[in-house]
């Protein structure tokens, strides 16, 4: 084995398996992304109750509670879940899966954020996301999504099978991720193979990930008949645009060209 093939496969993902290295490459200190939230929250005049679903290291979930709203959040990996009590409390964490999830009290909005919802792959997996949105819902409730534009992708072949590499100190060690994102075309996903080398001396560990690719009037078909009107699907600003979205910033585009979705659907009362 050399040190050009990974010694190690793992079909989870370093950044969920570990959280604090996940923040530290995600890093979102002005809590923009919470924020992001709760302006569209109170632009749709939502009510409190609100679900964080695939909440990641929970702090979103955390900003949203000290804002005021009354949370809610889950996630499937117990690595995260561990991690989002810990450092981000307030919410109540629960463990479930996005596919399918029941809740025992009604929420008036569901947040999926940072292309979770991407995590459904297959139809069935989405249609049972959103049928378990419409079970959790309030009459009128909302469903707030931030994710990749598998439209951005058509043409855009230099984004796809070219590694780059970038590196990450943490913990006093130094961490280089090579990617390589590839297109599953028949299945509607983008691949990517994600190779970790570390300079402790641990072998090379290779990660395998994928996102459904949906595209915007893919998007407003599944809303529309799952019983969801769209109030608003765009590129941005959002919390994870360049520019960012500012409190006091232009509002968003109306086109869906970007890099990110953002999706704002009523539950038809
Ligand atoms: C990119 S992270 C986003 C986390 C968080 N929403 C954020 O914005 O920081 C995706 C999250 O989805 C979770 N996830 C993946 N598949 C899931 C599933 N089937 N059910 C629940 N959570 C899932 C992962 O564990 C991970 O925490």
């Amino acid at each position: 084995m050399t040190d050009e093939s990974p010694s190690r496969e793992s079909g989870a993902n370093l950044l969920t398996e570990q959280p604090a290295l996940y923040e530290a490459r995600f890093p979102d200190p002005e809590r923009i992304a919470g924020r992001w939230v709760d302006a569209v929250l109170r632009r749709h005049r939502s009510g409190p109750r609100v679900l964080d679903a695939g909440c990641g290291t929970g702090r979103d979930a955390a900003h949203l509670h000290r804002a005021g709203w009354r949370v809610t959040a889950f996630d499937l990996a117990p690595s995260m879940l561990a991690y989002a009590r810990a450092h981000h409390p307030g919410p109540r964490h629960l463990r479930a899966d996005l596919r399918e999830f029941t809740l025992e009290q009604p929420v008036d909005a569901v947040l999926c954020l940072d292309s979770a919802l991407l995590h459904c792959h297959r139809n069935e997996e989405l249609a049972g996301f959103l049928d378990s949105c419409r079970r959790a819902l309030s009459p009128g409730g909302l469903l707030i999504a931030e994710m990749r534009n598998g439209a951005f992708f058509l043409g855009r072949t230099e984004l796809l099978d070219a590694p780059s590499t970038f590196t990450l100190d943490w913990a006093g060690v130094r961490h280089t991720a090579t990617t390589t994102l590839r297109l599953d075309r028949s299945a509607q996903l983008l691949r990517r193979l994600r190779v970790w080398r570390s300079d402790d001396g641990s072998p090379p560990v290779a990660q395998h990930s994928a996102w459904r690719l949906l595209f915007p009037q893919e998007l407003r078909a599944l809303l529309a008949t799952a019983g969801f009107r769209v109030l608003e699907l765009h590129d941005g600003p959002g919390p994870r645009t360049e520019p960012r979205w500012r409190q006091d910033g232009p509002p968003p585009t109306g086109s869906a060209d970007g890099d990110r979705l953002h999706l704002v659907a009523r539950l038809d009362a």
